[in-house]
């Protein structure tokens, strides 16, 4: 018997996903074997998709869409609405006031989702929009700024309108802190008390072998499983470093990190399945350690191992691990 593929040893749990480019389809073409969820790495981001005001550029995406089809896979769609990877057109638009803005966000949102009503079941709204500062609860974006705090309510509203059966979406970073999980919570409460339709809280899970503590994870599921919404990983990766660490000399990981990772990667998905009737989906942010953004994050250039395969595309000892535990 083949040994099972990720995506299967977890079936009974949650989708299975991975973030990847176009270009890199091929190259991972036998690793996503294991994912029965893809996500685009780039090519929904508005400075990509819609280029211009009347101008969509919808080839990559739709090649991704096509190639998920081909080989079944469901599709994250991330994401509609974020502060970065806005292009130049919207933000030196000539007259930015809130009623402008908003006819733009709805043609942004209603003819993206429209086009992908029947290949993307669900979708990150809004990214990104709560401050880490402790200057209050959102973020000081473009998108506050111009249309106000309700940026999000009418986001959803949009996307709600523009597909109804899709499943919508905020997505963040650093829930696992109190205070921004408390800023989260108050957002929402206010989201449902406006009647906003919003499905599910993305968490980014942009982690690392020191932090967020395990138990902190747990603590935030905890809380979140009172808001009566899914929850997704949707952007997982364990990097080697703590965020403060700007070594650069390293050329491989140390044994010590290795097996850091394995460990830390253990924990997170057996509490991760103790936790699979709020979770709904878990999705990497990348593939191999070849290629992933923390190549370049926080320090530029320093090489990092954050994800299940190695650089040779080389499945690690704990994705092995992870397989073999169901
Ligand atoms: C954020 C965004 C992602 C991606 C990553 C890393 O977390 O949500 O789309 O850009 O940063 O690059």
């Amino acid at each position: 018997m083949r040994p099972k593929l990720l995506y299967e040893a977890y079936e009974n749990d949650f989708l299975i996903g991975a973030a990847v480019s176009r270009k890199n389809l091929k190259n991972y073409h036998t690793l996503l074997k294991n994912f029965n969820s893809i996500t685009p790495e780039n090519e929904l981001k508005f400075e990509n998709i819609h280029p211009a005001r009347d101008n969509f550029n919808f080839d990559d995406f739709d090649k991704m869409v096509s190639y998920a089809k081909e080989n079944e896979k469901v599709v994250r769609g991330h994401t509609l609405i974020w502060h970065n990877q806005i292009p130049k057109w919207l933000v030196e638009e000539k007259n930015l006031d809130r009623q402008n803005l908003l006819k733009d966000m709805e043609m942004h949102i209603s003819t993206i989702m429209d086009r992908y009503r029947n290949s993307v079941y669900c979708w990150d709204v809004v990214n990104e929009a709560i401050t880490d500062e402790n200057d209050g609860i959102f973020r000081d974006t473009f998108w506050k700024r111009y249309i106000g705090n309700d940026f999000i309510d009418r986001a959803f509203f949009f996307a709600h309108e523009a597909v109804p059966k899709a499943q919508l979406y905020l997505n963040e970073y650093n829930l696992e802190i109190e205070n921004k999980a408390d800023k989260l919570i108050e957002v929402i409460k206010n989201l449902k008390k406006n009647h906003v339709p919003i499905h599910g809280v993305g968490i980014q899970g942009h982690y690392s072998i020191y932090f967020p503590k395990i138990k902190m994870i747990q603590n935030m599921f905890e809380v979140f499983s009172k808001l009566d919404l899914m929850l997704q990983i949707t952007e997982l990766d364990v990097s080697m470093f703590r965020f403060e660490d700007r070594r650069k000399d390293l050329k491989t990981p140390t044994n010590e990190m290795i097996e850091n990772q394995k460990r830390y990667y253990n924990k997170l998905f057996k509490l991760f399945r103790e936790y699979k009737d709020l979770i709904s989906g878990i999705t990497f942010w990348g593939v191999a350690d070849d290629y992933t953004w923390l190549d370049d994050y926080p320090v530029q250039g320093r090489k990092n191992w954050p994800l299940l395969f190695d650089i040779r595309h080389q499945p690690k000892a704990i994705f092995n691990e992870l397989i073999s535990r169901s």
